[in-house]
């Protein structure tokens, strides 16, 4: 039912963790991908890896290099059909710990992102007749959770941006859904466990008493993003779909 055959998707923080499964998806459903990271060698293996990909080192932050990174989708694949908003970062603080330079930076990489590799891909896509955009929120950015404030904050930020971008697109037939996984076992819980002082193993110690016994794969969120690019979600826009376990975030 999920075909991507001849669509060209660029996927954002596609070195490793959730983007880097749904570039792989992607390309297995017959995707052309460009990823996109910060981090050149990791991306770059993961772009060998995978057929009909290729790297583009890119600060999602910086608009330059998102411009550059949309432009490489066109040169490479003749336009882009699908862009996974996936990259995030987190800090866990609360507002009197966080410093503004942190806030900052987290809202620039979360949030700020979006609408700078959004604005670039939206005329080619427009141009192509339509398109999907995939926008990653969290649990969190519905709920909220302890201890990490920019985080949330940007997270509910997404969901909302993404309910505007739906309304403002739908028009030029572009499609704007956001996924809200819950804790997925990536290196993001690697690095919360680091700046909580914590080990790695606490974030996993509950997994089997959540209501489907695990916390989720990086797969388990990439199979998602693959339908919602596909056309088998052709009504599907302005959703936020929970990816969770129905666990908690
Ligand atoms: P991850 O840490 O494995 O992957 C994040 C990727 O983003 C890394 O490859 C990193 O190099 C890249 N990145 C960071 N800053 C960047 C920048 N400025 N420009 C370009 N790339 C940058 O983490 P994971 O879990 O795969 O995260 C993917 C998304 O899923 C994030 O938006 C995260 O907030 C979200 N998420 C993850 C959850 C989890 O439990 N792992 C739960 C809910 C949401």
């Amino acid at each position: 039912m999920i075909d991507l055959t001849g669509k060209r998707a660029v996927v954002t923080g596609a070195a490793s963790g959730i983007g880097r499964a749904t570039a792989e998806l992607l390309a297995e459903l017959g995707a052309s991908v460009v990823l996109a990271d910060l981090n050149a060698d990791a991306g770059e293996e993961a772009a060998k890896a995978i057929p009909n990909a290729v790297f583009s080192r890119c600060d999602v932050s910086r608009a330059a290099d998102c411009e550059r990174t949309i432009g490489l989708a066109r040169e490479a694949f003749g336009g882009v059909d699908v862009l996974f908003n996936n990259a995030g970062i987190i800090r866990r603080s609360t507002v009197c710990e966080i410093t503004e330079d942190d806030w900052d930076l987290v809202m620039a990489v979360n949030i700020k992102s979006i609408m700078l590799m959004s604005r670039y891909a939206v005329p080619l896509m427009a141009e192509a007749g339509g398109g999907s955009i995939v926008n990653t929120g969290s649990g969190w950015g519905i709920q909220g959770g302890a201890q990490a404030v920019s985080y949330c904050a940007s997270k509910g930020a997404v969901v909302n941006m993404t309910r505007a971008m739906a309304i403002d697109h739908g028009p030029q037939k572009i499609r704007v859904n956001c996924v809200c996984p819950g804790d997925t076992a990536t290196g993001m819980l690697a690095d919360e466990a680091r700046q909580l002082g914590e080990p790695v193993e606490s974030f996993y110690a509950d997994a089997a008493d959540r209501p489907l016994g695990r916390i989720g794969t990086p797969r388990d969120i990439a199979s998602t993003v693959a339908f919602l690019a596909s056309d088998a979600a052709a009504f599907v826009s302005g959703a936020v779909l929970a990816v969770d376990g129905a666990g908690t975030a």
